[in-house]
């Protein structure tokens, strides 16, 4: 967000419509932004600038329908179980969930990841390895969301970001996790402090921040990769890398038949595999590193919304 207070969504629109005689309307504090012109009406809605069908966007926004369409056309990805919330009924939630995710949790010794279906940036995602954790996690999930999802826990060596736009991507990045590297002197708390991530110490056991971190030693701060949570984009250079996940992004919106998203594809046991799609293209993290190519990426979403090429 600006200083103003707005975000970069709308200011990337705000900019193409002035540059491009189209009024807009900002509505909701923000959410709602209607434009008009060249005789045509469009709306764009949180971080939906209305180019995907009404299921694309239902399937890409839902993790555990994402993943099964995923499966069903056979492309690799990252398996998420949905559990409906219990209170929305008996005959909703079914009468095993909870034995149920006990099984997933016996079936995946290294853990399984816990969160809302509908993601939220990062928040409410738990990393779960006992009976005690799971209840917390699913506590927690339920008690702001309708459904939830099990992933099996996964070693993630590298998670990519591709937006795309039809078949082209149009921006590429690495997620780079908050990170430091020890001297053998000072504490966890120490480097991390001195580097600015103070936020990450919160979830790390007092041991942990305490211990001296052995000379040329990385310590991974957070072991999501999300840049709300203070992971940091890295553009990736044209190569072989940056080829494979763009194509694994083809292949995924190709299944879910969805125009423009953003997509998340990670390296696990050197093999790619897609682990969320988004409907809404969201880069205010992004932006502030790299504003033009933002910028340049939303126009040409709404090159295709105004009917250019
Ligand atoms: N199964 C998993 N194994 C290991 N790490 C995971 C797994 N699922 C999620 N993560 C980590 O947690 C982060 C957040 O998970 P995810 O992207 O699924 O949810 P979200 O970011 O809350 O959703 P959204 O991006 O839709 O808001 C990922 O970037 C990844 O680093
Ligand atoms: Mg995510």
């Amino acid at each position: 967000m600006a200083a103003t207070g707005e975000r970069i969504f709308v200011q990337a629109i705000r900019r193409y419509c002035a540059s491009h005689g189209i009024a807009l309307d900002v509505r909701s504090g923000g959410w709602l932004l209607a434009m008009s012109g060249h005789g045509e009406r469009h709306f764009a809605f949180g971080y939906d600038i209305g180019l995907n069908s009404a299921i694309a966007h239902r399937l890409a926004n839902d993790k555990s329908a994402a993943a099964e369409v995923l499966t069903l056309e056979g492309v690799p990805c990252i398996p998420h179980r949905l559990f409906l919330n219990p209170s929305m009924g008996a005959h909703v939630a079914g009468p095993d969930w909870q034995q149920a995710m006990l099984m997933l949790l016996a079936q995946n010794p290294q853990g399984v990841v816990v969160k809302p279906n509908e993601g939220t940036s990062g928040r409410a995602v738990f990393k779960v390895t006992n009976r005690n954790e799971l209840d917390r996690a699913v506590t927690e999930v339920f008690s702001s969301s309708l459904g939830l999802v099990i992933a099996p826990y996964v070693e993630i060596e590298d998670e990519v970001r591709v937006i795309l736009l039809d078949d082209k991507p149009m921006t590429v990045y690495r997620k780079e996790r908050p990170q430091v590297v020890g001297d053998g002197l000072r504490t966890l708390r120490e480097l991390a402090s001195e580097a600015g991530h103070d936020r990450q110490l919160r979830e790390l056991t007092a041991q942990e921040v305490n211990a001296v971190v052995p000379n040329g030693e990385h310590r991974i701060l957070n072991w999501r990769h999300n840049l709300d949570a203070g992971a940091r984009p890295v553009l990736m250079e044209d190569g072989e890398v940056r080829a494979i996940c763009a194509q694994l992004a083809v292949e995924a919106a190709a299944a879910i038949g969805i125009t423009f998203a953003s997509i998340d594809v990670v390296r696990v046991d050197d093999a790619w595999r897609v682990l969320e799609v988004n409907s809404g293209v969201m880069m205010e993290a992004l932006a502030k590193l790299h504003p033009e190519l933002v910028q340049a990426t939303y126009d040409a979403a709404l090159d295709r919304v105004f009917g250019g090429s």
